[in-house]
């Protein structure tokens, strides 16, 4: 991709793999043609198409009086309606045959195991709940969770939506700053966290995380806090509560609070091409809904299924295919804490062949990472039990998509590629496992109520087999309703490029069988193991230390994280350089961000290439960074020593 907007692709990929009939047959859509129907149905009339979903799948409390009020770039869904995502998650399957079946059922790094009922659940939720309104969480208030991936961290999610409150997830590998930047622009009253998590037989201090971000975070008046690792913490008389004296204590009755459809569920911060994070709004209905059909139409869901979904809760998937769209199913959702290669790399193998896990849904990253352990992993495991693969995050490189489908299907699972971002709240390109024959590397056909169009700069379709921005038509259900605080940036971010259009920030190209070829992102954002970061983000934490005095931050192509992170950076000239430099400033930015965002190199130059304009030219940076001859127009280049020094 260059920077004049023009895109090329270079993937010519023709290996096509078409659902067994086995698999069709027993599939919810079982053929091409079924699915065309519903999409140009869902597309000619979407608020007949979505009306109809939302009343066969979600129960509500008030029916709504109109679909969808559109004021672009705002939409209300199900205007009037009255809804809880808590209800439909819980308490209409407590009601009915599902109330004894597992809903979660999770295991620990270290081992230790625990199951969930449907009515074990509720119960739970209720208590948490319960525990959240006696410290005075009301309708409306924000709640930060920062939480490790336990079963509590769904309860407390589960809990907000309950009674109204905003849950904000913030990512338990994020620093005490970056959680302190997302709870101040949330304003949280209350943080839910633990003492620590377990990764890699190591503990997080995710408690000692918290008592550093309140030094920063004024709103705060409550924390709870779950016992998990064990180890020495400070609590705060009157402010931190142990979970197991604040919740276990409270009834295993809250009612659900009949919400309007369109009262925010929760916030989730995710990284722009600006330094700060944005914090993206999801409201009820429409999401719940996303969120439900998604999960029963792409991952053909079966009542007996074991679906396992390896995200965390921190990100957009955790919440969309781990919490909401599984538990509103009524399916049963496996969840593990750690790490994929503790003890050894056979930790996910032996999951799945122990719990009998049906669909596994993971990201490139992961995959290539396996790839790279070796095949003799999987391979002392029977991963018979699997029926459904998918993938999500980042494009998978067909080497990484064949190894998935031979080495962990067994040739014999069908793999959905799915495309979508947190924005999106649910997936909106992909295959449906039954009936759409898959490419490796393409996320092929738009689901249900999605209408994309790819364009040029102009905003103009372009044609088939070329390369363009990525955008959607229509609205949908499940798209994001602004950014928290900042909606002239919701304006500016996402519809201002291309009006009338959603804009993805993503580049792709349609081949001539319709099938979508996400190519990555074409704004300042580095896509790192799945993981979107902003480069400027990395940039200010960078000029944060008193050593550095500018700093550029590039992508470059990396074998298993898909990008890697490289930093150039020019130093203020009292700066000490020695050697220890490097791992000073690699260190720094993990400490501003989490270990997520630290670099692969920082490369200490004396100026960086800047155009007469005074702007840093990020290509060059690419080119260097991974070794390229710049082919391009240097002529801009205010300085061309510069660059010479930087090789
Ligand atoms: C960006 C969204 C939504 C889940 C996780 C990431 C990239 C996502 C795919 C895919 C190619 C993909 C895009 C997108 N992306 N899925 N199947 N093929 N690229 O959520 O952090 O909001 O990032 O991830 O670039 O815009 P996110």
């Amino acid at each position: 991709m260059s920077e004049t907007g023009e895109i090329s692709s270079i993937l010519n990929e023709q290996r096509l793999f078409s659902p067994s009939v086995g698999f069709s047959e027993n599939s919810q859509i079982g053929d091409l043609e079924t699915y065309r129907n519903i999409w140009n149905y869902s597309k000619n009339d979407p608020e007949g198409f979505w009306g109809r979903k939302a009343e066969e799948m979600l129960d509500w409390f008030q029916p709504w009086t109109k679909v969808l009020e559109w004021d672009e770039p705002h939409a209300k869904w199900f205007t009037g309606g009255r809804i809880n995502a808590s209800y439909n998650c819980l308490d209409r399957h407590v009601k009915s045959y599902r109330r004894n079946k597992a809903a979660i059922i999770w295991e620990g790094e270290p081992g230790d195991k625990r199951t969930l009922t449907y009515q074990q659940l509720l119960n739970e939720v209720c208590r948490c709940a319960n525990a959240m309104k006696s410290l005075g969480v009301k309708k409306g208030d924000r709640v930060t969770i920062y939480l490790p991936l336990t079963p509590e961290l769904s309860i407390a999610t589960l809990a907000c939506a309950r009674i109204g409150a905003i849950h904000s997830v913030v990512f338990a590998g994020f620093s005490s700053h970056a959680l302190a930047e997302r709870n101040n622009d949330a304003e949280s009253k209350l943080i839910i966290t633990a003492d620590g998590g377990w990764r890699k037989g190591a503990i997080t201090p995710l408690k000692q995380n918290v008592d550093e971000c309140l030094a920063e975070s004024p709103t705060v008046e409550n924390v709870i806090v779950l016992k998990r690792t064990g180890q020495d913490i400070t609590m705060q008389p009157g402010r931190d509560h142990w979970w197991h004296d604040v919740v276990d204590s409270k009834s295993h009755i809250c009612e659900a609070l009949p919400l309007d459809s369109e009262h925010p569920l929760f916030l989730l911060y995710t990284s722009g091409s600006t330094g700060k994070p944005k914090g993206i709004l999801h409201t009820t209905g429409g999401y719940l809904l996303g969120a439900t059909l998604s999960t029963k139409f792409v991952f053909d869901l079966k009542e007996n299924d074991v679906f396992w979904c390896t995200a965390d809760v921190g990100w957009i998937t955790g919440h969309s295919y781990l919490v909401y769209g599984p538990l509103s199913n009524g399916a049963t959702t496996f969840m593990y804490e750690g790490a994929p290669n503790f003890p050894d790399a056979g930790r996910f193998w032996k999951m799945i062949e122990t719990y009998q896990i049906n669909t596994f849904y993971t990201a490139p990253t992961a995959i290539r990472a396996f790839l790279k352990a070796g095949s003799q992993w999987p391979n002392s495991y029977d991963l018979s039990s699997l029926r459904l693969l998918g993938t999500v995050g980042e494009p998978i490189n067909p080497e990484a998509w064949m190894w998935y489908r031979e080495v962990i299907g067994g040739n014999r699972c069908p793999i959905v590629d799915t495309w979508w971002q947190t924005e999106t709240g649910s997936i909106m390109i992909t295959p449906l496992p039954g009936s759409t024959p898959t490419v490796p590397g393409s996320a092929t056909l738009p689901f249900f109520g999605v209408v994309p169009e790819i364009v040029d700069a102009n905003g103009k379709p372009v044609p088939v087999g070329s390369g363009g921005y990525l955008t959607i038509k229509q609205p949908w259900p499940s798209m994001l309703r602004t950014i928290h605080g900042d909606d002239e940036r919701y304006k500016r971010t996402y519809w201002s490029k291309f009006p009338g259009r959603y804009f993805t920030g993503d580049g792709a190209r349609m081949d001539k069988n319709g099938y979508y070829w996400i190519m990555g992102r074409i704004d300042d954002v580095i896509n790192v193991s799945g993981h979107r970061l902003s480069t400027m983000e990395v940039e200010s934490a960078l000029v944060s230390h008193p050593s550095v005095a500018e700093a550029a931050v590039v992508g470059i192509p990396h074998e298993i994280k898909g990008e890697a992170i490289v930093c150039f950076v020019s130093l203020d000239s009292y700066a000490e350089r020695d050697e220890a430099l490097e791992d000073t400033l690699k260190s720094h930015v993990t400490e501003q961000i989490g270990a997520l965002a630290r670099p692969e190199s920082i490369r200490i130059a004396e100026t960086l290439p800047k155009t007469r304009s005074g702007k840093i030219m990020r290509r060059l940076l690419r080119d260097v960074a991974s070794g390229r001859d710049s082919g391009g127009d240097i002529s801009t280049l205010e300085d061309t020593q510069s660059l010479e020094s930087l090789r």
